[in-house]
C-alpha cells in the first residue's frame, strides 16, 4: 500500500511517499526558514502564500525521489491540524484535489499523531509508552496505550519549549528558528554562569510552564554588565537551555514512574536537540527505562510521519467518501 503524505501545518511544505506504513520512499521538505528568519518567528500570511507557491513542485518531487507517479498512490493522508489555519488550507485543498482526480481515498491526520508515530518509520516500539511531544506549539506527555489510544498527563500551561527557544533567540538576536542557534550557541558557553529558573509547578504534576523563564532570560540580558564582561550571549543560551532540559527530563521520567513505564519516546522539533537527547537517554538508562527518540530529520516536522499515522488511522477505520469532501482545518486539535 502507497500512501502521500501531504505537511503544510506550519512552516514547512513537505510530501512523502510511505509504503506499508513504515517504509518510506521519500521524504522532501521545504523549510520557510529564509522568509521568516528576519521577523524573529512566523508570519501567517506569508507561511500560506509560500505553500502555494511550493506545493505542487513538492509534492511532484516526493512522487519521483520514490519512482512513483500518482496512479501508484493508494492512498492520499494529510495534516488537517494543530496549525495555522492559511497553512493548513493549502495541503488540504491539495490533497483533495488529488484524491478527487486519482478516485483514491483521503484521510485527514492530527499532526500530533503523526509526531507521536513518527519513531515507527525508525524503529517498531511495544505499546504502552510514554510519550513527550517537545515542538515550536505543544509541550505535551502522553501515556500512548495502542494506535489511536492516548491519554493526556501533561501539557504546557503557557509556552511551548519550542517557543521558548525561539523568543530566547529572538531576545538575542539570532533569527528563526531559534533551537538550531541556540544549542549550537549553548555548546560555547557555561550552563552553570547564571541559574534559570525551573517551573516544577505544584508537587506531582506532568505539566509544564516556560513563560517565567523567558522572562528571566530577558531580565537577565537586560541586567548583565554593559562593558561586555559578565555573562556571555552563549552562557545565557546554555543557562537557558540546561533549565528546559532539565524540567522535560524529569518530567518525563516522572510520567514514567507514575504510569508504571518503562518505555518513552521523545518526538517534536525541540526532541532534535542533541543536549536534550543525551540527557534523556542517560537518565533513562539510569532508571532501567528504555528511550526511543527518532533522528532528528523524522522529529521536526515532515510528512513521513503523516503518511505513517494517515496509514494506520485508514486501516483501522477508513472513512467514508462524503467525510473526505467534508474534510475542514482546524487550529485546534486535540489527539
Ligand atoms: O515540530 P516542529 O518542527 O514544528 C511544530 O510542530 O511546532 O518544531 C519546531 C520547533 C521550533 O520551535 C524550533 O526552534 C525547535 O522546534 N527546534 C529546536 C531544535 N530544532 C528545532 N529546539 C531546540 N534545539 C534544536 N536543535
Ligand atoms: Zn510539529
Amino acid at each position: 500500500m502507497l500512501t502521500l503524505g501531504i505537511e503544510t501545518s506550519c512552516d514547512e511544505t513537505a510530501a512523502a511517499v510511505l509504503e506499508d506504513g513504515v517504509c518510506l520512499r521519500s521524504n522532501v521538505i521545504a523549510s520557510q526558514h529564509d522568509i521568516h528568519s528576519k521577523y524573529g518567528g512566523i508570519v501567517p500570511e506569508l507561511a500560506g502564500r509560500s505553500h502555494v507557491d511550493k506545493i505542487h513542485f513538492i509534492i511532484q518531487e516526493a512522487l519521483k525521489q520514490a519512482g512513483k507517479n500518482l496512479n501508484d498512490i493508494d492512498l492520499f493522508a494529510v495534516t488537517q491540524g494543530p496549525g495555522l489555519v492559511g497553512s493548513l488550507l493549502v495541503g488540504l485543498n491539495a490533497a483533495k484535489g488529488l484524491a478527487f482526480a486519482t478516485g483514491k481515498p483521503l484521510i485527514g491526520v492530527n499532526h500530533l499523531e503523526g509526531h507521536l508515530l513518527a519513531i515507527f518509520l525508525q524503529e517498531p516500539v511495544e505499546f504502552p509508552f510514554i510519550g513527550l511531544i517537545v515542538s515550536g506549539g505543544h509541550t505535551d506527555l502522553y501515556r500512548v496505550n495502542g494506535f489511536g489510544d492516548y491519554r493526556v498527563l501533561g501539557r504546557s500551561r503557557d509556552d511551548a519549549a519550542g517557543e521558548s527557544f525561539d523568543k530566547v533567540a529572538k531576545m538575542l538576536g539570532w533569527g528563526y528558528p531559534g533551537g538550531p542557534i541556540v544549542e549550537k550557541r549553548a555548546r560555547e558557553g557555561n550552563p552553570n554562569a547564571h541559574h534559570f529558573p525551573r517551573a516544577w509547578l505544584e508537587k506531582g504534576s506532568l505539566d509544564f510552564s516556560f513563560s517565567g523563564l523567558k522572562t528571566a532570560v530577558r531580565t537577565a540580558i537586560a541586567r548583565r554588565g554593559k562593558n561586555g564582561k559578565g555573562l556571555s550571549d552563549s552562557d545565557i543560551a546554555a543557562g537557558f537551555q540546561s533549565a528546559v532540559v532539565e524540567v522535560l527530563v524529569a518530567k518525563a521520567l516522572s510520567a514514567c514512574e507514575q504510569e508504571q513505564l518503562d518505555r518513552i519516546v521523545l518526538t517534536g522539533g525541540v526532541a532534535a536537540n542533541g543536549a536534550l537527547r543525551q540527557a534523556l537517554q542517560e537518565a533513562a538508562e539510569q532508571r532501567g527505562v528504555q528511550c526511543f527518540v527518532p533522528k532528528p530529520i523524522l522529529c521536526t516536522d515532515n510528512a513521513a510521519m503523516i503518511a505513517c499515522a494517515g496509514t494506520f488511522r485508514y486501516r483501522n477505520a477508513p472513512p467514508s467518501a462524503s467525510e473526505l469532501l467534508a474534510l475542514d482545518a482546524h487550529a485546534n486539535f486535540c489527539v
